[in-house]
């Protein structure tokens, strides 16, 4: 059980980082909620996604992919999708199946490479693609690099499932939240910044606060984000990069407004809070700071290009799917409408996510379709 793992790591060590603390419920290989392949997602489980609600969003996903797919330097020759962090591959099927059913020459030249650390999904993962040929998986970014070097690397809620250090400002100095066993139980604590291994990183992104926050106002810091940024980046020469996430531009995110945090845990459809009982059973995450996933793109020389809301990039996507609606819809369309509100309505999933693209290397400019709903400044 991953709680008698963590009781006797924190009889070891003392308490725990709360980094320490989310890998292990989410990554540990045998009990974690992701690695170990207890994750339920959909509408029977504990959240559902963009890609839980149906095949649509893979669709106008392969739509965009197919554009950005006419850009590299040789379209004609072998070219790869990275998808970093597949889960059980429903993404990747639904791609692929919209690339080989519309547009058969990208199709054939694709070469779709999942990274993924976790044996169990990546199994789950060969068994969602067995009928696509050119699949290929490894555990990290630094195996993959005999892969095609043009093309794309997509990733959706991938940054939201890191681990992250959280912080609480108390008596006019910021503290760790930690996790502690005390009489039977496991606790909420608090830990002098040094003891996270991410404590020079943690006191330069808390050097981006410019207002003074109130008594027991909390953040989190994804010192994730930056290292994976780094190792992604390096796979592609010439292409693009495409992240789906929920988040904010740090100015929103770290917000006097904004005091307390944007961890979530989540089982059954329900926000749970007490998620400390349940270590391992419920999914952990958090809202990203899409301007340090800007910032890390560019550490690495990557062009920022697009940043947009969900709603918008879908919608733009969706235009020649519209045009082959016919009027009065059939029931597969209705579905699909349905689907589409989804994901576009404001209140639903239109406006929580936002999509995130980078280029580099020799790319044929294009018309950017998303130029005049840009929000890339919003990430200054
Ligand atoms: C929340 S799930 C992503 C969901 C999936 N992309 C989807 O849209 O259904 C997070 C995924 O990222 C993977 N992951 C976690 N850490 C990773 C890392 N360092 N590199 C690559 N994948 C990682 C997890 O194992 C899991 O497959």
């Amino acid at each position: 059980m991953l709680e008698e793992q963590l009781i006797d790591s924190i009889k070891e060590q003392g308490a725990l980082t709360f980094e320490a603390y989310m890998k292990q419920c989410l990554y540990h290989e045998d009990y974690g909620y992701y690695a170990s392949n207890t994750a339920s997602i959909g509408q029977s489980g504990d959240f559902s996604t963009s890609i839980s609600i149906g095949g649509l969003f893979g669709q106008l996903i392969a739509e965009r992919l197919y554009q950005l797919w006419q850009t590299l330097p040789q379209p004609q020759q072998a070219w790869s999708i990275f998808e970093i962090g597949a889960f059980h591959g429903q993404l990747a099927l639904d791609i692929l199946n919209h690339l080989q059913a519309t547009y058969a020459d990208c199709y054939q030249a694709c070469h779709y490479t999942i990274i993924e650390p976790f044996a169990k999904l990546q199994e789950q993962q060969q068994a969602t693609l067995k009928a696509h040929e050119y699949t290929h998986w490894f555990k990290e970014a630094q195996q993959a690099t005999r892969q095609p070097r043009q093309g794309i690397i997509l990733s959706n809620e991938l940054f939201d499932a890191l681990p992250v250090e959280r912080l609480i400002y108390q008596n006019e100095q910021w503290q760790l939240i930690g996790i502690d066993y005390i009489n039977g139980e496991f606790s909420q604590t608090q830990l002098p910044i040094n003891k996270s291994p991410y404590a020079d990183e943690i006191e330069a992104y808390l050097a981006n606060i410019t207002f003074e926050p109130v008594d027991g106002y909390e953040l989190e810091f994804s010192p994730h984000m930056p290292t994976l940024v780094h190792d992604i980046s390096s796979l592609i020469d010439d292409g693009h990069q495409l992240h789906i996430d929920y988040g904010f531009a740090q100015a929103d995110l770290l917000h006097p407004d904004r005091y307390q945090g944007t961890l979530q845990a989540y089982e059954q459809q329900q926000v749970i809070t007490d998620y400390l009982n349940k270590s391992g059973l419920a999914d952990l995450s958090c809202h990203i700071n899409f301007s340090q996933l800007k910032q890390a793109v560019e550490n690495q020389r990557w062009a920022p290009s697009v940043f947009i809301d969900q709603s918008a990039y879908l919608t733009i996507n969706a235009q020649s799917w519209f045009t082959q609606i016919s009027m009065p819809p059939t029931d597969e369309q209705q579905a699909l409408i349905k689907q589409f509100t989804t994901l576009t309505h404001p209140s639903i999933m239109g406006k929580k996510f936002w999509v995130f693209e980078a280029t580099c290397g020799r790319i044929t400019p294009i018309e950017n379709p998303f130029k005049s709903l840009n929000k890339l400044h919003y990430l200054a």
